[in-house]
């Protein structure tokens, strides 16, 4: 009998319910024994847990660990560079705090990737600086230049937007149109160093998610009040699919895969804007942190979780050790100088970056792993996605989200509603001819694969007509790309 090994993934995720919870459930009710080099791997998960620990002998249990708490619970944050080597990081420390918004701008721009116009500003207050008792003014500020925010301006044009070099959440983000609203907001704007950059006037906004090499590009409402309704296709609307064209997808998906695979950043997203002219500009890809709340991800939040659970199992059986920070970057650079020096198209350019990004997150290993030892996976997940546990994971969630009692039911039915969709969704696409699925699909007068390929309403309304028959074949297509959720 082959010997039997516990594989252990660690989960923090403090002040947020879901995530971890899903996760956990969903890899108890797969009941995993991977057979793998002579050994039969048991996948179990454990929630770390806030503590004092040694410093000098710290250990780990867990092959893999999902972080998500630098911000909230700082005290893991050494615990969890230490035992780096020995384990498997999503999150790890060194690259989320050595790059923010402002590396990643000029980085990027370095490889050639198309980021709009940006001028970095510094700090306007100085206040707490100069009342520092250790400063001594004169020596401090010799070195500062007197610059003029006119230029500035100037350079980038307007509209533009004024945002912190490192933040979230919109916090400080104001826009510009003009060098007196410019004055304006920057005499407001404190004491964090600041970019500005040119506004872009676009017909879509991206927000691309990955987890290792996998991506999932989402439609974004930017205009939405409320922050979890930004994914919401409409306020009557959940999601519409394709809504890129085939050219569209590839690039904002290697684009991320791309930014991901050079910092290290195995669960990370970037914002692009796709302009009138169809360019697209990667305008914010330093979250490497992202929302992942079925609150605000609603539909997409299964893919997340399946995602994030592919990839947690494969490294975790595997054995994989995250690559180090920056260690494949010459590459990158080798492939921009002979990008630069033939006049290679910005495409070519995006698809030999990929190449690169793609063997960082080991993308080929990671299919085979998938298919050989998850290979029921969808069916598995399906399964759970549609059973009790989850559903009242969900309404927990929700209940924890809007705290207005009267509220709740309201939300739980739309959130139910919106769920059930993607329940209708994920079983035509993994089981188009399914009982179940000929069953709704003759009743809302559809074919399995407009269930995926249409504009759709809440709860199940009948999808639009309009899906040609070249958008469905590409769809499908693109749904069938093992490293699509
Ligand atoms: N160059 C730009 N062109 C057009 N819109 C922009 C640009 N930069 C920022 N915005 C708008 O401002 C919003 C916030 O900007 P940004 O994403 O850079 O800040 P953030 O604090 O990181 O936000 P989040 O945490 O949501 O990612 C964007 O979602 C977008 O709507
Ligand atoms: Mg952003």
């Amino acid at each position: 009998m082959a010997e039997q090994v516990v594989d252990v993934i660690g989960l923090m995720d403090p002040n947020r319910y879901a995530l971890k919870e899903t996760l956990e459930e969903l890899i108890a009710f797969l009941d995993l024994h991977i057979r793998l080099d002579g050994k039969e791997h048991r996948v179990q998960t454990r929630r770390l847990k806030s503590r004092p620990y040694d410093t000098l002998h710290t250990e780990t249990p867990y092959r893999a660990i999902l972080n998500r708490g630098a911000h909230w619970n700082p005290h893991h944050n050494s615990y969890l560079s230490i035992i780096a080597p020995e384990t498997y990081l999503l999150n790890d420390m060194v690259s989320f705090f050595a790059v923010d918004k402002n590396t990643s701008y000029g980085q990027m721009a370095k490889l050639g990737i198309r980021i709009p116009p940006t001028v970095a500003i510094p700090q306007q207050d100085y206040s707490e600086l100069k009342n520092d008792p250790k400063v001594t003014p004169d020596l401090m500020f010799e070195d500062f230049e007197m610059f003029d925010l006119t230029e500035c301006g100037d350079v980038v044009g307007f509209p533009a937007f004024l945002k912190p070099q490192s933040g979230g959440g919109w916090v400080g983000v104001v826009k510009v149109n003009s060098h007196e609203e410019l004055v304006d907001a920057y005499n407001k704007s404190g004491d964090k160093p600041m970019n500005l950059q040119k506004a872009i006037d676009y017909r879509e906004f991206v927000r691309t998610v990955g987890v290792g090499p996998q991506m999932l590009p989402m439609h974004y409402n930017a205009a939405a009040e409320l922050s979890h309704d930004r994914y919401l296709r409409a306020p009557n609307r959940a999601v519409e699919h394709f809504f890129l064209s085939k050219t569209e997808f590839d690039e904002v998906t290697r684009i991320t895969r791309v930014i991901n695979a050079f910092y290290n950043w195995d669960h990370n997203s970037c914002e692009s804007l796709i302009d009138h002219g169809g360019l697209i500009h990667p305008i914010d890809f330093a979250n490497a942190y992202p929302d992942s709340s079925p609150v605000s991800l609603h539909y997409y939040f299964p893919g997340l979780v399946k995602a994030m659970t592919r990839w947690l199992i494969f490294v975790a059986v595997s054995q994989r050790k995250k690559p180090r920070f920056g260690h494949d970057w010459d590459e990158y650079f080798a492939v921009r100088d002979e990008a630069d020096a033939t006049g290679m198209s910005y495409q070519e350019r995006l698809s030999r970056y990929n190449e690169i990004a793609l063997r960082h997150f080991a993308a080929a290993e990671f299919e085979a792993f998938c298919a050989e030892h998850l290979p029921d996976f969808d069916e598995q997940a399906y399964d759970f996605f549609g059973s009790d546990k989850f559903t009242s994971i969900l309404e927990t969630e929700v209940r924890y989200y809007f705290k207005i009692p009267q509220e709740q039911p309201a939300k739980v039915e739309h959130y139910l509603g919106i769920h059930n969709f993607w329940l209708h969704c994920e079983l035509a696409r993994i089981n188009p001819q399914s009982v179940r699925v000929r069953a709704v699909c003759s009743s809302l007068s559809v074919q399995p694969s407009q269930l995926l390929c249409s504009s759709v309403l809440f709860m199940l309304s009948p999808p639009a007509r309009d899906s040609a028959s070249e958008r469905v074949k590409q769809a499908r297509a693109l749904l069938l790309d093992p490293l699509l959720w």
